[in-house]
């Protein structure tokens, strides 16, 4: 889990994952406020069904995907957080039948 340092001075604002509420603070990835607010598991392999997680945190993994605000394969290492973002898990998981 990751830990917010003491001195941080964003502005706290309200995200919501998974319809639930999570507070943020401006200026962070999605990716940071999640993992700060205890969510550790992002998204699941599509083929294997494992937790996956942020790797890089530069834009390179691709291992951070998830929908913000209705657009889905975002890498969410790399986007801020704004005031009453919507984030969901990934919708289509390739390994499950529909
Ligand atoms: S953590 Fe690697 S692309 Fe986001």
């Amino acid at each position: 889990m990751l830990k917010r340092l003491r001195n941080s001075k964003g502005k706290n604002i309200t995200i919501w994952f998974e319809e639930k509420p999570i507070s943020a603070q401006e200026g962070e990835s999605v990716a940071s406020a999640l993992l700060c607010a205890g969510v550790e598991d992002l998204r699941t392999a599509p083929l294997s069904g494992a937790s996956r997680a942020p790797y890089c945190w530069m834009g390179v993994c691709f291992e951070c995907l998830l929908e913000i605000d209705g657009q889905p394969n975002r890498q969410s290492c790399l986007i801020p957080v704004q005031e009453g973002m919507r984030i969901r898990r990934p919708a289509l998981n390739f390994g499950e039948s529909a």
